[in-house]
């Protein structure tokens, strides 16, 4: 009996065969029904996975052809994953003038996700988008460990993964019509580290103090034979996705004081004041991701991503309806917020009881409470770290820009119910989605853009929030809930 390790929408699964099988019937004996547009004849390309074999090289399959002879482990991509947020909200209109090609794809390559975009550069239309897990989070869940896997290991295999799962979700967006030769452009946005390891340099640099990165990017290459542009990081910690989500949510041609946060495992920070960026990483951990937290999950089918009071107690609501599996980084939120307003939490997260039911037999704990409040205070401390150093009140932000899967499920008032967020700032907040995709699909199809995105890398000025006794005192201080 051999096993595949199955992944979709950031779930894993293990699933018992007796090789040699195809795999899209054993999907189907599974009740996992592919989409097969050419019939599974081999010639659509649309049913493209990423697979890999215990020290072989991960390599792209066509689903439809792919018999399985033993361990593998194989990632689905899934363009309708909703732990996967593909869409940006950007307010700049596009000006097309696109990089020279047939076909352009622009990729936003995170820490836990990788998210497509592919355009006919001619006229800018869209022709497909694609997300799929990253598949070093196999080798490690978080920057560091990615980087610590790297100096170990050797980044080769990293840089294998990654390259395969870009082949696997281009040939996702690609339509049957078209063929990948057509692909003559790519844009591929992300963190320092993860630039690092798409282009396998040595992440060493990145690894310890004083973590100066010895490539910023902002240069073209050639990436899986086709011409590539990876566009600026500001520093180690602060990446080109950071860069591509000030240049698409308009923050830094707005100018004007505003401030840009992406909240997730590291949230990063970037406040313009005068034309300049202070921008800053702060590591809050898993539990906005659903990780960490003994019920949490990703924001898939099942996950409670909305908690609320009704008739004195608390209700909730899933993803797609469907029976709660766990909590998602949205639904913890509020259902802190809401234990908050009913009295189950105090203000320094203490409670008396044991579990804290959320329904559907789903519970908090309350060392999952200690774990939010040690990721909010990591990001509210960051904020208010900030707006010190430019001698800032919230007040004085005309705009606070909210990036990332997760701010884009973000019940606002939750957020500033349990002081994630300044209460002052709560009708100044824009939501922009994947603005680091969108940014890179902005830098494909309007090439000025490229100017304008060096510009706002070179205006970023590091403030480094390490040792820093300001930033402690706020991080002890938010430690606590805002008191009802
Ligand atoms: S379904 Fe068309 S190539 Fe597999």
């Amino acid at each position: 009996m051999a096993e595949l390790i199955l992944i979709q929408s950031g779930r894993a699964r293990a699933i018992p065969f007796e090789p040699p099988r195809p795999f899209s019937e054993l999907l189907a004996s599974e009740g996992i029904h592919m989409a097969h547009p050419c019939g599974g004849r081999g010639v659509c390309g649309k049913c493209a996975v990423l697979y890999e074999t215990e020290g072989g090289v991960p390599e792209t399959k066509l689903g439809c052809q792919l018999v399985l002879t033993g361990d593998a482990r194989v990632t689905l991509p899934d363009s309708r994953a909703a732990s996967i947020q593909l869409s940006g909200t950007s307010s700049l209109p596009i000006t097309l003038s696109p990089m020279k090609g047939r076909l352009g794809a622009a990729l936003d390559i995170g820490t836990t996700t990788i998210a497509a975009r592919l355009f006919r550069l001619a006229d800018g239309r869209c022709l497909g988008e694609a997300g799929m897990v990253n598949p070093q989070t196999q080798a490690a869940a978080d920057v560091m460990g990615r980087i610590g896997y790297a100096m170990k290991s050797g980044s080769g295999h990293l840089q294998r993964q990654v390259l395969g799962a870009i082949e696997t979700l281009l040939s996702a967006c690609l339509p049957s019509e078209h063929s990948r030769e057509e692909i003559d452009a790519l844009v591929l946005t992300g963190n320092t580290a993860m630039l690092y390891l798409l282009t396998g340099r040595d992440p060493e640099p990145l690894s310890h103090a004083p973590f100066q990165a010895d490539c910023l990017f902002g240069t073209a290459c050639q990436v899986l034979g086709i011409p590539a542009y990876l566009p600026p990081c500001m520093n180690a910690f602060v990446g080109a996705d950071i860069t591509c989500a000030c240049l698409d949510s308009g923050q830094y041609d707005a100018g004007g004081i505003s401030l840009l946060c992406d909240i997730g495992t590291n949230g990063e920070l970037a406040l313009l004041k005068d034309g300049v960026l202070r921008v800053c990483s702060t590591a809050a951990g898993p539990a906005f991701e659903g990780a960490g937290i003994s019920c949490g999950c990703g924001g898939v089918e099942g996950a409670i991503d909305r908690v609320w009071i009704e008739d004195g107690a608390l209700a909730y609501g899933t993803i797609g309806g469907k029976p709660p599996i766990g909590l998602c980084g949205s639904g913890l939120l509020d259902a802190a917020a809401a234990l908050l307003d009913l009295g189950l939490v105090d203000d320094t997260g203490a409670t008396d009881l044991d579990r804290l039911e959320i329904g559907g037999g789903i519970a908090l704990l309350p060392r999952d409470i200690r774990a939010l409040q040690l990721a909010k205070a990591a990001i509210a401390a960051g904020i208010r770290t900030l707006l010190h150093g430019a001698s800032l009140a919230p007040e004085q932000l005309s705009t606070l820009y909210i990036a990332g899967g997760f701010g884009a499920h973000l019940n606002i008032e939750s957020a500033v119910r349990i002081g994630l967020i300044p209460a002052s700032l709560s009708q100044k907040v824009r939501v922009v989605g994947n603005a680091a995709l969108s940014g890179a699909c902005r830098l494909l199809l309007e090439e000025p853009s490229i100017r304008r995105a060096h510009a706002i890398a070179d205006s970023a000025r590091h403030v480094n929030l390490g040792g820093d006794p300001v930033f402690n005192e706020y991080y002890m201080d938010e430690m606590f809930f805002p008191e009802s």
